[in-house]
């Protein structure tokens, strides 16, 4: 990166770390390394440190990274939260060390180890034992507001057990909410089988699961929550942290494994050798240490500097690299038409893990780090999982190995590739892709969608390739004759999978309307689709007002249904599937025809049941529950100490009733 000045400098490392942030915290799409994040963080706290007059309020060494998602409520924490600074090997580490001990002028009476948790970090308040808040850190002061979400998660107490001594009034406890490796690779694999985006990794794929506006989708990923700190704490019960520790196991919170507390600068950096060791055998996305003070009193007088404690520090592991070599970049055709550049590479082990592939993202990114086929390159498996290239080894560059280039025509059809205005995606504008149609005819029959048993991958590659499917409809004319032509089908197999086929004709409407393939339209809004429409016909109808009439559809989800509805061969493509015999069920809970079905609630105050009890008859009965009153919501009920929803429903115009008005609403419903 030749000379530059150090403003120039500065001001580049703050725009590249802004925009990671917004990738990780918003996207959670990452596309560097936590390990090349901190470099950039480092390189820049570099440059301040000797230009002070160039520090501004807003440079990301001043603040936390995440920016807030609007759709969130905000929630200030009653004590900030604090961030951990860095020790990058075990010399820093000892620094740390000594440099406590001659704040404290005694060695701490212990120390806490602790895995360093690569989740989401969140802020749980309890009053009077109950869980009343749930917020990420965002900035540190405030953060979204995710109580509904936190609420779906089992190893949040809802309730704390009282003992009247011990259980204070008011207390923050903050943790880390986190998905286990299983549950993230078991999520992946069923995400790659509906066509889904994969998460990066159980991070992101936690954050991800927490950033659901429907609590309902929250509820279904499999989110831990393990307890590492105390906030606000009324009264102050505790006098260290590892009481505190001790006391939330009772409460009921998850504690992580190898949290220990110990004696002496020696037993710290064993504890890090022994957490490097066991990294491998937890079920834990683990990326490093956290040591701190534990005592509240010591701590206390350390106090902090910055926006970090000076009683603690994070020591994360070294990351897992690997150089390789780049043997070819490929153009990857999607479902929805994304090209992306897949880097193949000389097969290496990294981490115990071999990986040949690594995704590039797009063009930006491989211009970014000038990528080409040739290049020696580090790759390093990140939070366990998808390796990512690093950079390329500019030393090792063989000649001048030409750049690459996304393709013109796309690898698959041939078809122009084009590059929407504002997107970093290029896309196949083929509009009878084989790869493209690959992909939908796949997703068409997965499991969740209308789940045609025995039609996978490999079989839908065949039929599309042998010229039998050319769309969705076609699938419902394959005879077992035709079949049994088809490469190693046998008559057993032919017939098995005519039939899997002849019974996906009467899948539910809402399975029906995922299978298509409309952009944004995942399950979740399929459902409400099939729900409010009831049949294909009155969906394609739909003006856009009536989408965006529906709770959780926006213009940019209307506008892709109104595209996909006016789209003259998907009206073909319809009308062939009715003509092939494809007549979708109702979905059961389409027809409950009561007061209730399709009206949307937003609930405030105190009920007599709880909350979720009363959102779950709601649902039952056909309507939805939104958390904020707008124009669309047809009754807000409201409970005991209602408050500030009653004057926006006045001002709105929306109809007020109380909990025994919507029971009675329910009654009528049947439920
Ligand atoms: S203590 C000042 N303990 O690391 C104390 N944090 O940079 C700060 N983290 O946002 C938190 N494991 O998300 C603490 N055992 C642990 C942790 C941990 C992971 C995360 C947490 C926090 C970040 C601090």
């Amino acid at each position: 990166m030749g000379r530059q000045s150090p403003a120039t400098e500065i001001a580049r490392l703050r725009g590249e770390l802004a925009e990671h942030n917004r990738r990780y915290y918003l996207l959670d799409a990452p596309v560097v390394s936590d390990a090349d994040y901190d470099r950039l963080l480092r390189r820049l706290e570099e440059l301040e440190a000797e230009h002070p007059d160039l520090v501004t309020a807003d440079s990301p060494t001043q603040r936390p990274g995440a920016p807030a998602l609007e759709a969130f409520g905000r929630s200030t924490h009653l004590l900030p939260m604090l961030s951990l600074a860095n020790a990058f090997d075990g010399e820093e580490l000892e620094e740390f060390l000594q440099r406590t001990e001659k704040g404290l002028g005694a060695p701490p009476k212990a120390w806490v180890v602790e895995p360093k948790l690569d989740g989401v970090a969140v802020n749980l308040l309890y009053e009077d034992g109950e869980l009343v808040r749930a917020a990420t850190r965002g900035d540190g002061t405030s953060g979204e507001d995710i109580t509904a979400n936190a609420r779906t998660i089992r190893s949040i107490p809802l309730k704390l057990p009282g003992s009247a001594t011990k259980t204070p009034t008011r207390c923050e406890i903050r943790g880390e909410i986190i998905i286990g490796k299983q549950d993230f690779f078991a999520l992946n694999a069923s995400r790659e089988e509906e066509g889904l985006p994969v998460f990066a990794n159980p991070r992101n794929s936690a954050a991800g699961s927490l950033r659901q506006l429907d609590s309902a989708i929250t509820a279904a990923r499999p989110l831990d929550f393990f307890a590492h700190g105390l906030g606000a704490c009324e009264p102050a019960v505790f006098k260290t942290h590892s009481a505190f520790l001790k006391e939330v196991g009772r409460w009921g919170f998850k504690v992580a494994p190898l949290v220990g507390a110990v004696k002496t600068a020696e037993d710290v950096h064993r504890a890090y050798q022994a957490m490097a060791e066991a990294r491998d055998g937890l079920d834990l996305d683990i990326d490093g240490m956290v040591v701190k003070v534990d005592g509240f009193d010591e701590r206390e007088r350390l106090g902090q500097v910055s926006r970090s404690p000076r009683w603690a520090v994070a020591y994360k592991f070294k990351p897992r690299q690997a150089e390789t070599v780049i043997n070819k970049i490929v153009a990857s055709v999607g479902r929805l038409g994304t090209i992306t550049p897949v880097a193949e590479l000389e097969p290496v082990r990294v981490g115990g893990v071999t990986v040949s592939n690594a995704s590039l993202h797009n063009m930006d990114e491989i211009k970014r780090k000038d990528l080409r086929v040739g290049d020696t390159v580090v790759i390093e498996r990140a939070g366990d999982v998808i390796p990512y290239v690093v950079a390329s080894i500019a030393e090792k560059r063989k000649g001048r190995p030409p750049k690459f280039k996304m393709p013109t025509s796309c690898p698959s059809c041939g078809a122009n590739v084009v590059r929407l205005e504002g997107e970093v995606a290029y896309r196949c504008s083929g509009r009878s892709c084989p790869a493209q149609l690959k992909e939908t005819v796949r997703h068409f029959a997965s499991k969740t969608a209308m789940d045609i048993d025995g039609l996978g991958e490999k079989l839908v590659a065949v039929l599309v390739d042998n010229g039998l499917v050319h769309n969705f409809a076609d699938l419902y004319r394959l005879d077992a004759e035709t079949l049994i032509g088809v490469e190693r089908m046998g008559a057993k197999s032919a017939a098995n999978l005519v039939a899997a086929i002849d019974a996906s004709r009467t899948r539910p409407l809402s399975r029906l309307i995922g299978a298509l393939g409309i952009r944004h339209v995942g399950e979740t809004v399929a459902r409400s689709l099939a729900r409010r429409f009831r049949s294909l016909a009155a969906l394609a109808e739909a003006e856009a007002e009536e989408l965006t009439a529906m709770d959780g559809i926006g213009p940019e989800l209307a506008a892709s249904i109104r595209a996909f509805f006016a789209d003259r061969g998907n009206r073909t493509l319809l009308a062939d599937l009715a003509a092939a015999g494809v007549a979708p069920s109702a979905d059961s809970v389409a027809s409950t025809g009561g007061a209730v079905d399709g009206k949307t609630f937003v609930l405030t105050g105190t009920l007599s049941i709880p909350r979720n009890r009363a959102k779950d008859l709601i649902a039952a009965a056909g309507g939805t529950v939104s958390s904020s009153i707008s124009k669309k919501t047809d009754y807000l009920v409201a409970g005991e100490a209602a408050g500030s929803k009653l004057k926006k429903a006045a001002e709105l115009a929306v109809e007020v009733i109380d909990e025994a008005a919507l029971m009675a609403l329910l009654q009528t419903s049947g439920a």
